[in-house]
C-alpha cells in the first residue's frame, strides 16, 4: 500500500521527526560548516559556493526577540542564493492585532517559498503551517520546540564525539520552560544517548522522561556536581524570566547550579560545555566557563547555527510542491559511517 506522504515539507519539531531524516540534517549541517569554513579560513569570498536557493526568497517572520536565530537564518538563506524577506512584532500588524494565520497567510498569497517563524505561542508555528501551503520553519515556539537548535546542536556533539549513542549529555537549567530542552532531548533520545535533566525541583518536573520516546534513557538529577560525572557534554541554560521562572532566588540558584571555576575544575578535561545563548553571564555560567575553557564549543554553536540552517533551509525547499518524504535526507551513508569526530 503506497504511503500518503505530507505535501508541505514543514519544519515544526524534532519530535516525530524520523532518524533518518534527523542524521541527514546533522551530515548536511557538517558538510555545509565545512564548506563555509574553508572559504573563510582561505581567505575565500563564499560568493564561489553553490546558490541552490536563487531566485527564492524567505520570509523570517521573528515575533520574538532573536539575535543568533535570526541572523543565522538570514545569513544561511543569503549563502544559499535566496533573497530574505524580515518582518518583526514590532512594527508589523502583529501589533494590531492580526492573528499569526492572517500573517502567514498573507506573507504566502506574496509568493515568499517558505516561512521561518519564531512566536511567544506554543504549537504557533503549527498554526502557521495549517494555514499555508508554504514551508513553515519554526525557529522557536513559546516553550514548545526549536528544532533547528537541536540540529546544530546535534552537529557540534557529533563533530567532537562521533556517534552519540551511548554518551552521555547533561542540560542544566529551566528545563520546563524551555524550548531548547526539548528539541534537544528528543534529538539525544533518538539518536541513542543518555541525558541527565539537572535544575531545581521547580524547573525540572519529574515527569519530564515521559516526553521521549524512550523515557528510560533520560534521568532527572537536582544536584548539579553529582550529575556532572562522567558528562561528555553539558548544555547550560537561561533562566527563562519571560515564560515566568522561577522558584529558586538568584543567589541560591548560582550556588547550586551555576557552571563556576570550581565546579569547571572538577569537570573532566574533555567535557564539552555548550549555551544556546543568549547567556546571562553570572547566573548559570562564569565568563571562564564560557569563554577561556578549551572545552567551550559556545561560538561553535553559533558558526554552526548558519549551517544548520542552510541545511534545514535547503531540506524544505528541494522538498517542496512534491517528492517529498520525511524521510528523505537519510541517505545509507549517514546511517552506517558517523562522522569522524575531530577529538
Ligand atoms: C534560545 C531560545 O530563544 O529559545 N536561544 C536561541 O535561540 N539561541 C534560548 C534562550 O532564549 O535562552
Amino acid at each position: 500500500m503506497l504511503e500518503s506522504l505530507p505535501q508541505v515539507p514543514d519544519f515544526l519539531q524534532i519530535r516525530d521527526l524520523p532518524t533518518t531524516t534527523l542524521r541527514g540534517l546533522i551530515d548536511a549541517s557538517l558538510r555545509h560548516r565545512d564548506r563555509l569554513a574553508e572559504c573563510h579560513a582561505g581567505g575565500n569570498s563564499c560568493a564561489s559556493l553553490p546558490k541552490p536557493l536563487a531566485g527564492k526568497i524567505i520570509a523570517n517572520c521573528f515575533l520574538e526577540d532573536s539575535t543568533r536565530t535570526r541572523c543565522s537564518f538570514e545569513v544561511a538563506a543569503r549563502r544559499l542564493g535566496a533573497d530574505v524577506l524580515n518582518l518583526s512584532g514590532v512594527g508589523s500588524s502583529t501589533a494590531k492585532g492580526e492573528t499569526l494565520a492572517d500573517t502567514a497567510r498573507t506573507l504566502a498569497a506574496m509568493g515568499v517559498d517558505a516561512l521561518v517563524i519564531r512566536t511567544s505561542a506554543s504549537g504557533g508555528a503549527r498554526l502557521a503551517a495549517d494555514a499555508i501551503e508554504v514551508p513553515v520553519i519554526n525557529a522557536g515556539d513559546g516553550r514548545h520546540e526549536h528544532p533547528t537548535q537541536a540540529i546544530l546542536d546535534m552537529a557540534v556533539l557529533t563533530r567532537h564525539l562521533g556517534a552519540l549513542e551511548g554518551r552521555t549529555v547533561v542540560i542544566v537549567g529551566d528545563i520546563a520552560n524551555s524550548r531548547v530542552a526539548r528539541s534537544d532531548t528528543h534529538a539525544l533520545n533518538a539518536l541513542g544517548a543518555m541525558v541527565r535533566l539537572v535544575g531545581p525541583p521547580t524547573l525540572v518536573p519529574s515527569a519530564y522522561p515521559l516526553i521521549a520516546a524512550v523515557p528510560s534513557r533520560i534521568t532527572v538529577h537536582h544536584d548539579l556536581d553529582e550529575a556532572l560525572t562522567g558528562a561528555d557534554a553539558v548544555i547550560m541554560l537561561r533562566l527563562q524570566l519571560e515564560r515566568a521562572a522561577g522558584g529558586a532566588t538568584a543567589s541560591d540558584y548560582r550556588t547550586q547550579y551555576q557552571l563556576s571555576e570550581p565546579r569547571l575544575s572538577r569537570l573532566c578535561k574533555n567535557t564539552l560545555i555548550l549555551h544556546p545563548g543568549p547567556m546571562n553571564r553570572g547566573t548559570e555560567i562564569t565568563h571562564t566557563a564560557a569563554d577561556a575553557a578549551e572545552n567551550s564549543v559556545i561560538l561553535e554553536q553559533v558558526e554552526m547555527g548558519v549551517a544548520a540552517r542552510m541545511a534545514v533551509l535547503e531540506w524544505a525547499i528541494r522538498h517542496q510542491g512534491g517528492g517529498y518524504s520525511q524521510s528523505s535526507l537519510g541517505t545509507p551513508q549517514s546511517l552506517e559511517r558517523p562522522p569522524t569526530p575531530i577529538r
